[in-house]
């Protein structure tokens, strides 16, 4: 008998009393649970009870600093109590929106861009059980929001603000600790690129240093920039560094066009007759080196669709990254954006109340053995 259990989150809740927010990415998180037995499907969904959704709701007003949404001191003081917290990693939200990972040892946690927005979940019942506590003293306020997660490993990066550069971070199943394989310095800018996702190959992790940087200033600022958390500095220049898994040496590090992207698609190991491995091939989304999609995700703009697609284009990047010394990388659309779309049109406005659309996600036919069986 197949059965199996499918959960999501994402932004699902954008109002707290009559307050609206004003960014996609802002919304409470929601989780929705698919339980597929013997034919049938069960359907569930339900808050993540974080920190700040719990604050907001007690409060009925915004306690912590959302994606876009800034508490005001007093509202964020009442709850915290100190004006110093204001200005570190406490007033930070722990909202658990951008994902849901199974680790190898079976817990299921939900994640963000914060790392304190770790949050264990019981998944058949979608409850909040706690707070994912990190057991090693690495530190850092944030990290990226999607790990690569398979049954014997857990990799992300976390990004230093102040020494601009990641750390390499692997855990094993059954510990809260993260083991650092190495470090990334940046070679661009005064602070790290965002990594929202990065790339891993069977032998590599893949460091994107992105020209949509990091501002600790944007961070703490009471009102929304028009790169929220983020800064462009296209003269900072745009690399990608390549990572030996079990060795922490950089074996590649290059320059490549300048990118913005959120969501790594795939990467591969790219290899000589010999089997020799010559070039790291990833592909991502990407938004034709243009951070006005940050802000064009705003729910205004989402829901002012009138026909005509309120999205700038994208398309898919597909980056080389020689690992012959070489200094420089491509990047080069994959795909014929006449052929196969420019990443997230618009073409219908679809609207049901109390229920929101989310993006396509692969789920492999069980027991597939090919990588697109699903
Ligand atoms: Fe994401």
């Amino acid at each position: 008998m197949q059965k199996g259990t499918y959960i999501r989150n994402g932004p699902g809740m954008w109002n707290i009393g009559d307050y609206n927010f004003r960014h996609l990415f802002d919304g409470y998180a929601t989780l929705v649970g698919l339980h597929f037995e013997n034919g049938r499907l069960t359907a569930g969904h339900r808050q993540i009870e974080s920190q700040a959704y719990q604050a907001a709701r007690k409060n009925q007003k915004i306690c912590y600093r959302e994606f876009s949404e800034v508490p005001k001191a007093e509202n964020f003081l009442a709850y915290v109590g100190e004006l110093a917290s204001l200005f570190s990693g406490a007033s930070l939200t722990d909202n658990a929106n951008t994902g849901v990972v199974k680790l190898g040892d079976g817990r299921v946690v939900c994640l963000t861009e914060t790392q304190k927005g770790s949050i264990v979940i019981d998944p058949d019942t979608l409850e909040t059980i706690g707070k994912f506590e990190y057991s090693d003293s690495l530190g850092g306020l944030i990290h990226s929001a999607h790990p690569i997660v398979t049954d014997n490993e857990f990799l992300t990066l976390i990004p230093d603000l102040l020494k601009p550069g990641y750390l390499v971070v692997k855990m094993e199943p059954g510990s809260n600790e993260r083991n650092v394989i190495g470090r990334v310095d940046c070679r661009g800018g005064s602070s790290p690129g965002w990594v929202h996702s990065f790339p891993v190959t069977q032998h590599y992790v893949i460091v994107p240093e992105m020209p949509l940087r990091y501002s600790a200033q944007n961070l703490l600022r009471a009102e929304p920039t028009p790169l929220y958390k983020f800064q462009w500095h296209p003269e900072s220049k745009a690399f990608m560094h390549v990572m030996c898994k079990t060795s922490g040496k950089i074996v590649a590090s290059v320059e490549v066009p300048l990118f913005v992207t959120f969501h790594f698609i795939n990467a591969y190991e790219e290899e000589d007759e010999d089997g020799r491995v010559t070039a790291v091939i990833a592909d991502c989304c990407e938004h034709n080196s243009n951070p006005d999609i940050l802000d064009k995700l705003k729910l205004q703009n989402l829901r002012s669709f009138n026909g005509k697609d309120v999205l700038p284009d994208a398309r898919v990047g597909r980056f080389r990254i020689p690992l012959d010394g070489s200094p420089y990388g491509t990047l080069e659309a994959a795909l014929d954006p006449n052929e196969h779309g420019r990443g997230i049109d618009m073409a219908k406005n679809w609207h049901e109340e109390g229920v929101v659309p989310s993006e396509p996600f692969f789920v492999p036919r069980p027991g597939a053995t090919e990588e697109d069986d699903g």
